[in-house]
């Protein structure tokens, strides 16, 4: 969970005449994913998941245009993007390694290989390469205690992580 303090009042939304929220973007959700929920507030965080898998971040200019959808208060998008992690509010490089925090990781180890990563990639986590290729991040449980350490790099979940694992992942992604 992030707690994130939001200059609402005083913040500046950039702006571009080219929606995020396309019109193939609406009617997919409207045929895909509205009639799964019984309100249209209820069917915000797959509509946040598209719109970020689709863009890569979720702009605020998509989250007005998220809300216009909904019908619901830009307020109410705003609160749920910044109270999930996973959702990102700013750019994100090509990749995101995010690397779970929480007590089981913490007990197995997990400082050792965001340390690594750290030294590796040159970023402390929220940060991104100059290059754009990598973000680091440390989360909170990713729900596989069970196999602590573990980290999400971009979709995938990469369970008993050991430094020469993410190596062997970063390795892969650096080509
Ligand atoms: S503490 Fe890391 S997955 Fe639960």
């Amino acid at each position: 969970m992030a707690w994130t303090v939001k200059p609402s009042a005083t913040m500046e939304i950039p702006r571009r005449s080219e929606p995020y929220v396309t019109d193939e973007m609406k009617r997919d959700w409207t045929e895909r994913i509205l009639p799964r929920y019984e309100t249209r507030l209820g069917a915000l965080m797959p509509i946040l998941h598209a719109t970020q898998h689709a863009w890569g971040w979720i702009t605020p200019q998509a989250m007005e245009e998220i809300a216009a959808f909904l019908e619901i208060d830009p307020s109410q998008v705003l609160d749920t993007a910044t109270f999930y992690e996973e959702f990102h509010t700013h750019p994100v490089g090509k990749h995101v390694i995010a690397i779970c925090q929480s007590i089981a990781c913490e007990a197995c180890g997990h400082q050792a290989i965001l340390d690594h990563v750290r030294g590796r990639l040159g970023i402390d986590p929220h940060e991104t390469t100059t290059d754009g290729k990598f973000t680091l991040m440390a989360l909170e449980c990713l729900g596989a205690c069970d196999t602590a350490p573990c980290a999400l790099v971009d979709d995938d979940r990469h369970d008993d992580l050991t430094i020469a694992a993410i190596d062997q992942v970063i390795d892969r992604l650096s080509t």
